[in-house]
């Protein structure tokens, strides 16, 4: 069972098939011009905005302005509040988040007029600093050009717009991030000079497309990825392990689709729950794998699974984490806290008379489940056809 809150987020294969075979260099897949937006996916998004948020104006004005301009351009316009409504529902219909209570909250960057991979690269840039705030977290969507028939919108390729390199090193290792291993490849090919010597928390840069066209790569700059020295509470040789991680976690690559409409580069935030760092990310066997040498430092005994040096290592590994970020002063979530603001969320969308489809697998931490109310319990099973979504990342 793949457990967590989200790393929905698969690293897009290395795409050897589209190698030029005389230059070696990467081309895009050949791209299919987006289809018009069906109108009936249109009309029912506008009926639950009118419903749920009852805004001035007609709807059937709406629906027939919406129909006029989907016939004569294959899509339409969302307005402001049309948009900020779908992003927010999205997230309410993200089945694998914990963290949904704050849904109505999330704030939009309109960037819909921005389609140039440059743009794009410094408007992401701008979303962190702007979602950062010194460590005051808030989540935060920029949403850039949608698909259009005649026109497809920009792509984002990284998975979030902060990750870190994974570096194949000379005895066949992979320093960094292992899962970043086929991205960093990708980066390197198209020129990205990585730090010498490499490093284990090396950024990587963004690679952006415009609509199916070959990726562009930009650096981010280091003042804009605010990172968290890990240390422990109680063991001054933490420190010593040179650990680190960054604060927020913005998923770049999962389409938003609202009302018929695709934006395929609608990057967003929220802020970190303590387990998916502490327990997952610096601590699964195919990324950082560290609970050996974190139980070595503790002096647990591990000559025997049944001594439990992986549970006690993990423990204090999630310490770490929460304990550092909480001195950095940068927002995260406990997976107890959490746990209990998602049974008040549930009762919140009971109450308004929604179903509130969870994936338990997700929804459950991946340590102290049963800890937690969020595991002693089922919930509505994710019907994959709800909108507005953020669906699974195509390939890129
Ligand atoms: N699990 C992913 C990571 O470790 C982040 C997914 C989104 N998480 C969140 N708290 N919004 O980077």
């Amino acid at each position: 069972m793949t457990s967590l809150v989200a790393t929905n987020v698969g690293v897009p294969a290395p795409r050897s098939a589209e190698r030029c075979p005389a230059t070696g260099a990467v081309t895009a897949p050949p791209q299919a011009a987006p289809d018009a937006v069906d109108p009936g996916e249109a009309e029912q998004f506008l009926t639950q905005f009118y419903a749920e948020t009852s805004p001035s104006g007609s709807i059937d004005y709406r629906m027939w302005q919406v129909r006029h301009e989907i016939d004569s351009t294959g899509s339409y316009t969302h307005t402001v509040d049309e948009l900020t409504y779908g992003a927010r529902v999205a997230w309410r219909n993200s089945a694998r988040c914990i963290g949904r209570l704050y849904w109505n909250s999330l704030r939009l960057r309109d960037r819909r007029h921005v389609t140039a991979p440059a743009d794009v690269a410094a408007e992401c840039v701008e979303h962190l600093r702007d979602a950062t705030r010194g460590g005051r977290i808030r989540s935060t969507i920029t949403i850039f050009a949608q698909d259009r028939p005649d026109r497809p919108g920009p792509r984002i390729h990284n998975d979030q717009l902060v990750r870190y390199a994974g570096h194949r090193t000379t005895s066949g290792e992979i320093r960094g991030d292992s899962r970043y291993a086929g991205f960093t490849d990708r980066a390197v090919e198209l020129g990205w000079q990585r730090p010498e010597p490499p490093g284990r928390f090396d950024v990587l840069p963004l690679l952006i497309s415009d609509g199916g066209g070959e990726p562009e790569m930009f650096d981010v700059p280091a003042d804009a990825v605010l990172e968290v020295p890990l240390i422990h509470p109680d063991h001054e040789w933490f420190a010593e392990l040179r650990l680190r991680w960054h604060a927020v976690p913005a998923i770049s690559n999962m389409p938003l689709v609202v009302g018929g409409v695709t934006y395929p580069a609608a990057p967003f935030n929220g802020w970190y729950l303590g387990t998916e760092i502490g327990a997952r990310n610096l601590v699964d066997a195919d990324r950082y794998n560290l609970l050996p040498a974190v139980a070595d430092r503790l002096g647990l005994d591990t000559s025997s699974e049944r001594t439990m040096w992986r549970d006690r290592a993990l423990v204090e590994m999630v310490r770490a984490v929460q304990h550092s970020f909480d001195v950095a002063g940068v927002t995260m979530a406990d997976h107890h806290s959490e746990s209990q603001r998602f049974l008040t969320h549930l009762a919140r969308e009971e109450s308004a008379g929604r179903r509130c489809p969870a994936d338990w697998s997700w929804i459950v931490p991946p340590v102290s489940g049963g800890l937690t109310p969020v595991y002693h319990r089922y919930y509505d099973e994710p019907d994959p056809s709800t909108r507005p979504a953020f669906l699974q990342p195509r390939s890129s």
